[in-house]
């Protein structure tokens, strides 16, 4: 596969390139000392996240909300959560990462309110009927009373997606009951989301991602609602679909395109849509968002195979769309991914279901291998980072964190988790969602750790250790999700000066990528031919890019038993040692030459 050259214009375009850091505020850094990661928190550590040499960081919500879905239930999208801190600590990190050329995109929800937005609550005081109410989806019953939801769809959460209110009439949620679904045929929606994003853009907001970006617009009117009692599902492309990756929802990304370019340089966004390949073009191109999520990486095994098609389709999906490609391996949503490959691997679809599977159990039904896990992770971040377009890494993956798979069902927060007597228990995302470890030293008494967490402790690796001027006793509130004893062998300190930690790999691949693909704004790509790859080309991803200087960068994913021939060059760095020059099993390499 040769892709098209195109040149991106680097101050213009930054995003097309960009590394993304997301940071999932609650679980950062604590500033006050309250066990809830804020805002002051992220400006605490900008020095930090500028030494990772990262281009932007992306906020997960950070906005008012009853935390029914992890802050993706949102009360306020003008306001910061006063647990979080106020919008002047949100002026002053902008500030602290734009001083240090580093972008800020922030989280929009548009899909669904908080229940206790005011639009939602508007819309229960003024009853059936009203105005109000339709700015979201409610519908009458069915059944003689009107007690049977309108129809049988399920929300992605589980249960049924309606909720009935007092007065008899139900709500559409999608999520949690406690975010109900809006109505985008309803201009106020409209104007409450330009509004919006005029509001953080004003404040110097350089761009959006944007949830649930594919189910927006809905069509629950051209059939009777009880004849679409089938779940329909997402990301099949299908025009009948009435809930999802609907074509009318384009033409709210083009009204949003207008507002973006009222900004100079205009602001940007990425879409999380759970769509087809074909139809992510849609949402990328340069009269809607810009680009999209390829979840690709995220979804593939450790299979050679998987990840080639993953790179195909992110990048044929790019050029059609005339943006580029993101590549994303671990986010708020997924088991981390050095956990994921340290776990034996399972051909194609079922590889989610024995993930899920593990962290039911605790982490106890198969070995997770670790040291293979971290070895995988280390070359599956060569792969990634030499690949032209935009890589967003998950807080916390550039300190080779493991899933945290046994936090007690009592302490989990995810709406997802549930356990039910009809099999469908899950565990949820809380276990990549857990508090930073920042500090080894910020531990408890040993006495005070139970079997595998610090509860009761008075350190939490320096999450929510005191500032300078605080007490211990200021800075004592445990972690809003339970530690493990493991995360101070993964602490920023401990990691910091260490040539061999992954954070030291992350920070100088970062580096090199920066300045020898990025800055040529050329993005090309081509496969490099089998023939030069050894006798089982299938088990390697190789690739070659222009790099700075008229040079050839070449990358080398072996994922076979046999080892594989470095090519002609200079060897830049590689994911392990490189054994009597070849590239060994699940190793990677770059060259230039
Ligand atoms: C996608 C977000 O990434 C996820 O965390 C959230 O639960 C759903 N959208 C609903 O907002």
């Amino acid at each position: 596969m040769e892709q098209e050259v195109i040149m991106v214009d680097q101050a213009r375009d930054w995003w097309k390139q960009a590394v993304v850091y997301q940071v999932y505020p609650r679980s950062f850094r604590d500033a006050d000392g309250d066990g809830l990661g804020d805002i002051r928190g992220v400006t605490t550590e900008m020095d930090y996240l500028e030494c990772l040499g990262i281009d932007a960081i992306w906020l997960s919500p950070f906005y008012p909300s009853e935390l029914a879905d992890g802050g993706y239930d949102v009360i306020d999208y003008r306001d910061v959560d006063p647990r979080l801190g106020t919008l002047a600590d949100f002026d002053d990190m902008v500030a602290a990462a734009h001083a240090r050329g580093i972008k800020v995109i922030v989280d929009i929800v548009p899909n669904h309110t908080s229940n206790r937005h005011r639009f939602f609550q508007a819309a229960l005081a003024a009853g059936p009927g009203s105005p109000e109410r339709d700015r979201y989806i409610f519908r009458p019953g069915r059944g003689e009373h009107g007690e049977l939801p309108p129809n049988g769809w399920k929300s992605v959460f589980g249960g049924s997606a309606w909720e009935r209110v007092e007065d008899g009439e139900w709500y559409l949620h999608l999520f949690a009951k406690e975010q109900p679904d809006l109505n985008w045929k309803h201009p106020d929606v409209h104007e409450e989301f330009k509004t919006t994003l005029r509001f953080w853009s004003d404040r110097g907001v350089d761009g959006f991602r944007i949830d649930v970006a594919h189910a927006l617009a809905k069509d629950l009117e051209s059939r009777p609602l009880d004849e679409l009692d089938q779940d329909p599902r997402q990301g099949e492309g299908n025009v009948s679909n009435p809930l999802w990756d609907r074509p009318e929802v384009h033409d709210i990304y083009r009204e949003w395109r207008r507002v973006f370019n009222e900004y100079e340089p205009p602001r940007f966004a990425v879409a999380e849509a759970w769509v087809t390949p074909e139809h992510q073009r849609f949402y990328a191109s340069p009269d809607e968002l810009g680009q999209v999520f390829n979840f690709e990486f995220a979804k593939a095994d450790w299979f050679a195979g998987d990840f080639r098609r993953a790179i195909e389709e992110g990048l044929s999906c790019a050029e059609l769309s005339g943006s580029t490609s993101t590549w994303v391996l671990s986010n708020h949503d997924v088991p981390r991914h050095a956990t994921r490959y340290g776990l034996p691997q399972v051909k194609a679809t079922v590889h989610h279901q024995f993930v899920t599977d593990w962290l039911l159990r605790d982490g106890r039904t198969y070995v997770e291998d670790r040291e293979l896990g971290t070895r995988r992770a280390r070359a599956a971040l060569l792969m990634e980072m030499g690949l032209p377009g935009s890589v967003y890494i998950y807080q916390g993956e550039e300190l080779g964190l493991f899933e945290v798979a046994d936090i007690p069902w009592d302490r989990l927060e995810d709406p997802q988790a549930r356990r039910t007597a009809h099999g469908d228990a899950i565990k949820g995302r809380d276990g990549c969602r857990v508090p930073l470890p920042w500090s080894a030293s910020d531990t408890p008494e040993p006495a005070a750790w139970n079997d595998a967490f610090g509860e009761g402790m008075t350190g939490s690796f320096g999450f929510s250790a005191p500032q300078a001027g605080m007490s211990r006793a200021d800075a004592s509130a445990a972690p809003h999700l339970p530690q493990p004893r493991w995360f101070a062998d993964h602490a920023v300190d401990v990691e910091a000066d260490d040539p061999a930690s992954m954070l030291s790999f992350y920070r100088r691949v970062l580096d090199l990528r920066a300045h020898l693909l990025t800055a040529t704004g050329d993005t090309s790509f081509s496969w490099v031919p089998g023939e030069e790859l050894g006798p089982t080309p299938d088990q390697v991803i190789a690739y070659r890019r222009p790099a700075a200087g008229g040079k050839t960068f070449t990358c080398i994913v072996n994922f076979g038993a046999q080892a594989v021939p470095a090519p002609e060059g200079e060897l830049l760095m590689a994911s392990d040692d490189l054994s009597f020059g070849c590239i060994p099993q699940d190793c990677a390499a770059w060259f230039l030459a």
